[in-house]
């Protein structure tokens, strides 16, 4: 069964931007991304600029993402943000587990899982990030790897729907590096990760956008997302400059 799936492009603008940029870079986004698009598109400042970017994007049909959260509601968590608190900004979409977050601030499978579960029960959607390291590629490990965050990051969630989740297919050696995987690498990571979606979710999985990530630019994201299993990007470096990310956009269609 084929299913048409809204290509999804997100700008995970990472630890950059002050607030005044963050507004002058969101507009310009607004003001360039074409009102016929077919793409979705998503725009993850940091959350300081959660608020003013969706003032921002406030009736332009683009959303607003965050970078991470916090699996509890509310309480004695100094430094944390909530699901709650990110859908009351404004947020439509939550980055889950980024291999910068695994790297750095030691996400794991089981917190992952956690957080996915909150953001869910939040009525939010997740992005569930995923990938190897070039280490892990070179041992021939790839699709072990994405297997155990995909399965330890879902554990037993089932979202109602196939649009209730996004999965990001991020090999981290491709992460900010220059370096992005073929086509041909991407497809095959894709078409394992929607079998394993098939197989835990069931039909659900056709549904459901794979986003691919790791040094998109606008020169290689139209060959990456003519790849049967890759419904969007998630841009880093990129989706910092309105003239790089509007072609990404365009490049979908
Ligand atoms: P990059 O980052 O496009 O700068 O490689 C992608 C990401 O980390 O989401």
């Amino acid at each position: 069964m084929m299913a048409e799936r809204q290509p999804f492009i997100a700008g995970n603008w990472k630890m950059h931007k002050t607030l005044a940029e963050a507004r002058t870079l969101a507009r310009d986004i607004r003001q360039g991304a074409a009102p016929g698009r077919r793409a979705e598109v998503a725009l993850a400042p940091p959350y300081t600029a959660l608020a003013a970017v969706a003032a921002e994007l406030a009736g332009s049909g683009l959303r607003l993402a965050a970078q991470d959260t916090f699996w509890e509601r509310q309480g004695a968590f100094t430094g944390a943000i909530s699901p709650a608190m990110l859908a009351d900004v404004g947020c439509h979409y939550v980055i889950v587990g980024h291999s910068e977050r695994r790297q750095h601030f030691g996400d794991t499978d089981a917190t992952v899982n956690r957080k996915l579960t909150a953001v869910v029960a939040a009525g939010l959607i997740p992005i569930l990030c995923v990938g190897e390291t070039q280490a892990e590629r070179a041992a021939g490990q790839t699709l072990q790897v994405v297997r155990g965050q995909l399965e330890g990051g879902l554990g037993a969630l089932k979202p109602a729907s196939g649009s209730a989740l996004v999965v990001a297919y991020e090999p981290v050696w491709a992460i900010g590096t220059g370096l992005t995987a073929t086509p041909g690498q991407a497809q095959t990571v894709h078409h394992f990760i929607r079998s394993l979606l098939r197989e835990f979710l069931g039909p659900a999985a056709e549904e459901i956008r794979l986003q691919y990530g790791g040094s998109v630019t606008p020169d290689n994201a139209a060959i990456l997302l003519a790849q049967p299993d890759i419904d969007g990007a998630l841009v880093g470096g990129a989706s910092l400059k309105p003239e790089l990310f509007l072609p990404i956009i365009a490049a979908a269609g």
